[in-house]
């Protein structure tokens, strides 16, 4: 965001290493495929990349370039892998330290999921379960700046005049967080996605995906990722602190960063079924 300070940056050089490294993973991943890739029988994502990629070779917008195609999955798995992990590690962090949150979530799991395995479908039945996942992204807050946009025309907000074309960082912990919006905007409290008679309710302030038209293109699949996979972790495992450490002491203080991940911690993991 501020490219003059990059010199203050230590870890510049792993990070521009790290990413030459993915990229590089990418093609020779790509290239592999394009060796085996038979156009009637298309296997992945990248395969239906080249599908395209063929028929639109005469076109003069140049979308399915192979350019186009590392920055796509390396987004895939930028945007794509590191949020839900990080997320999840926070849903895992705070069940720890809310064992009687995590109580109550084994105890919807196996009342509407039983032994079998969650699906998408039963997230409906799941109110508790629903709502502790959308209070541990609010409260987790992992992209606290969300992502750099700009103006697409000119724009006066608060008596600030924008300029079309101006870069935007928007604050989406100035809304997670907001004092006129949640109850306590500032504890882990699920309460906050349920009425009095425990039935989940929609807040307007919950943007962990930000807003509007360019908002995260992977909202649905994420959403998807979050319930079968915070689900299925529930289902199989109560989560503890490790040995002689109380749920009291574990320290939900942020790693700050570019996104907000916990700090590492131990956890101990004790097979339910
Ligand atoms: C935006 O404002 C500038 C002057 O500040 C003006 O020259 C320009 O025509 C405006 N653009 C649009 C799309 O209204």
């Amino acid at each position: 965001m501020f490219p003059v300070l990059g010199f203050l940056l230590r870890s510049h050089k792993t990070v521009l290493k790290n990413r030459d490294e993915l990229f590089s993973f990418i093609r020779k991943t790509f290239l592999h495929h394009r060796r085996k890739f038979d156009k009637n029988d298309p296997r992945s994502f990248i395969d239906a990349f080249l599908v395209r990629q063929q028929e639109e070779k005469d076109a003069s917008a140049d979308y399915f370039s192979d350019e186009n195609l590392v920055a796509l999955v390396s987004n895939l798995f930028a945007a794509g892998t590191e949020t839900t992990v990080s997320t999840l590690r926070w849903g895992i962090l705070l069940m720890m330290r809310y064992p009687e949150v995590q109580k109550k979530v084994c105890d919807e799991i196996t009342k509407v999921v039983g032994l079998a395995q969650p699906r998408i479908a039963h997230r409906t039945q799941m109110p508790y379960t629903d709502a502790v996942i959308h209070e541990v992204q609010r409260f987790a807050n992992i992209l606290p700046t969300s992502l750099p946009h700009a103006t697409t025309t000119n724009v006066t907000f608060k008596n600030y005049y924008i300029p079309k074309g101006t870069e935007v960082i928007t604050l989406l912990t100035s809304v997670l967080q907001d004092p006129t919006q949640w109850e306590k905007p500032h504890t882990f409290n699920p309460e906050h996605f349920l009425n009095s008679k425990g039935k989940f309710v929609k807040r307007e302030a919950f943007m962990p995906f930000s807003v509007g038209n360019r908002k995260c293109v992977g909202e649905s699949l994420a959403r998807m990722e979050l319930f079968l996979f915070f689900t299925s972790l529930m289902q199989k495992f109560t989560f503890q602190p490790p040995h002689g450490v109380s749920h009291l002491d574990l320290d939900l203080t942020p790693d700050i960063g570019f996104m907000t991940r916990p700090m590492p911690h131990k956890i101990c993991a004790l097979l339910r079924v």
